[in-house]
């Protein structure tokens, strides 16, 4: 039976961590600060929104949210995001995706200052990570990546699949967990013999979007299994893309969904906005 790697416990920690580190800067004068655009009334954005500003609140971090009509058109939110970029009280900002059709949302990830860009979005940040100089990396892989260490999960030298090749997820957690020096694929729609590349796999990344699609002929035994999906079943039950109950009895260490990944990334953008409000005093 596996190990759960659980989301809860560790966001918690991190929480208590950046909790700590928010008091030592405003005892050098900086409230580190938060702002967050929404744009439209997405309800699945609106409730990501507001747990980004219950968990600034529970911080200390100063949270502002700037709740723009649907209607807004891309001049407009240009000139929110260029306001903020020299707001000096602002030091995170990002755009909550999806942004509403008429906009085009590569124009306004570039608007964002990449020293600000607490999403680690911006083609700056991208860049910075696949070269391997301090950047924002996104929030989702480095998160997994802090799940693998907290677990004691050893990389160097392993074999990590990654499922999924988008720019949130995908291709940045192939970047970090190169990074760690592990031996990494990265699978997709296309990939051939899918279960079979999956079976070599010692660290398994799933970020696919398809309820339970990791099944548990996909797993070598013994591997780490990280279940970055959330899919919301007809039941309104909520579930990974890993087949949780059958692959725990496989795997080594698996994160559970809810309580996994996705409360580690709520807590890397805390982390997120306080280097960037660090990185103003250096
Ligand atoms: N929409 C879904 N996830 C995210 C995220 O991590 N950042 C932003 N900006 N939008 C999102």
């Amino acid at each position: 039976m596996a190990t759960i790697i659980s989301g809860k416990a560790l966001a918690a920690e991190v929480k208590s961590r950046v909790a700590r580190d928010v008091e030592e800067l405003r005892s050098q004068g900086v409230t580190p600060c938060l702002t967050v655009i929404l744009v439209g009334d997405d309800p699945a954005s609106r409730v990501y929104v507001n747990g980004k500003e219950k968990d600034c609140i529970e911080c200390g971090i100063a949270s502002r949210v700037l709740r723009l009509p649907a209607e807004t058109t891309q001049d407009e939110l240009l000139a929110h995001v260029r306001a903020c970029n020299e707001d000096a009280s602002v030091h995170g900002l990002l755009v909550q995706l999806p942004l509403p059709a008429h906009i085009d949302e590569r124009a306004v990830i570039e608007a964002i200052a990449p020293e600000k860009d607490v999403d680690g979005f911006t083609p700056v940040n991208v860049g910075r990570l696949v070269i391997g100089e301090k950047c924002f990396a996104p929030c989702t892989p480095a998160g997994c990546m802090e799940m693998l260490r907290a677990a004691g999960v050893e990389l160097t030298g392993k074999r990590a699949v990654v499922i999924g090749r988008s720019n949130i997820v995908g291709k940045p957690m192939a970047l970090l967990l190169t990074a760690a020096n592990t031996t990494v694929t990265v699978c997709h729609s296309r990939t051939k013999d899918l279960a079979a590349v999956c079976r070599e796999a010692d660290v398994l990344v799933a970020a696919i979007g398809r309820p339970r699609f990791v099944t548990a002929d996909m797993v070598k035994p013994g591997a780490v299994v990280i279940d970055v999906g959330i899919n919301r079943l007809e039941t309104g039950k909520l579930c990974g893309d890993v087949d949780f109950d059958a692959v725990s009895e496989i795997a080594s260490a698996i994160t559970p969904v809810p309580g996994g990944v996705g409360l580690m990334t709520r807590a890397m953008l805390l982390v997120n906005t306080i280097e960037a409000a660090r990185r103003t005093l250096a």
